[in-house]
């Protein structure tokens, strides 16, 4: 073995071994309730997945977020769209319990409601976040870091001897095929490209098997053929998982959209087809025709 190579196990082990005592130190001692809610069924009977009602919060007296009131079906593609500052990150920050609004209401399905939970059990619940910035662990393989997004906070501990059940490998084959990464399995995550590492880390969510995925803004930095490549896996995910997509690329939306929310200083402006709502003044007006 070269230097490199001897340099880079290092490193990888090092990074590894890192992930394990973080994953440690956030365990706490809450496994037992981790396990009781990623068990609890999201009752979609009454036809809604995310439910926000009258939803308020301040900062500092500014109104962030203000009466924002939202319904998404299962298994939708919502996107929503707005001018900087319309409060859409917020918006995402409340639903995964990041934020605590003042007033209002958030249940994901009709009986979990979102605000008695915080954000490592709404995301063990199967609510999964993609932020804007890829978070990928540049030092490991595309397999080692879809190996790593299965671990839960308890099979962490038994980093080093985790092995993958039939179920996980089947799993992890079939988000690389979605990710479009099946032929870069052992690439540095590292070493791919900005709309690679985006897709890995839609990958990570995926192997969770997340019900609904929160995208914030996932095409910023990529290039045209990445986005399309990404609107096409977008469109390939929904009816199995629910989307809710922030974007402002409207080539992107055109692509994807079904129902369009346009948000505007914290609450909803509009809501409809693209059509709709580009040809709706006020959206116009605070929005499309600037
Ligand atoms: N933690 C915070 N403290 C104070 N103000 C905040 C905080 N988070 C957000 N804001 C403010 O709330 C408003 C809404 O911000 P938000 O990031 O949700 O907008 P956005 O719609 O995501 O905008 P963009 O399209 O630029 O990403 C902004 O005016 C922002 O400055
Ligand atoms: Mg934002």
């Amino acid at each position: 073995m070269t230097p490199d190579l001897m340099e880079q196990g290092a490193q990888r082990l090092q990074a590894k071994q890192d992930l394990v005592a973080t994953g440690k130190t956030e365990s706490g001692g809450r496994d037992a309730g981790y396990g009781r809610i990623a068990n609890q069924e999201v009752d979609t009977t009454h036809g809604r997945i995310l439910y926000l009602e009258d939803v308020h919060v301040s900062f500092d007296g500014f109104k962030a977020i203000n009466g924002l009131s939202l319904d998404i079906a299962p298994g939708e593609l919502r996107c929503i769209i707005g001018p900087n500052g319309a409060g859409k990150t917020t918006m995402m920050d409340i639903i995964t319990g990041k934020t605590r609004p003042n007033t209002g209401t958030v249940f994901f399905g009709s009986t979990i409601d979102l605000l008695r939970f915080n954000e490592s059990q709404i995301a063990q619940m199967g609510i999964g976040r993609k932020f804007q910035k890829p978070t990928v662990f540049e030092q490991l393989t595309v397999f080692e870091n879809l190996e790593l997004a299965l671990k839960t906070n308890k099979a962490v501990k038994n980093s080093m001897f985790f092995k993958l059940d039939s179920a996980q490998s089947d799993r992890l084959a079939h988000v690389l095929q979605t990710i479009h990464l099946a032929d870069s399995v052992t690439r540095m995550a590292g070493n791919l490209s900005h709309g690679q590492k985006q897709w890995l880390e839609i990958g990570m969510l995926l192997m969770q098997d997340p019900k609904l995925l929160l995208l914030d803004e996932p095409v910023a930095g990529m290039t045209d053929e990445e986005t399309v490549r990404t609107a096409e896996l977008f469109l390939s995910l929904k009816k199995h998982h629910s989307l809710v997509v922030v974007e402002h690329d409207m080539s992107f939306i055109e692509r994807i959209s079904e129902k369009v929310t346009v948000l505007h200083e914290g609450s909803v402006l509009a809501e409809g087809t693209l059509a709709q709502v580009q040809n709706n003044e006020k959206v116009i007006e605070v929005y499309l025709g600037r």
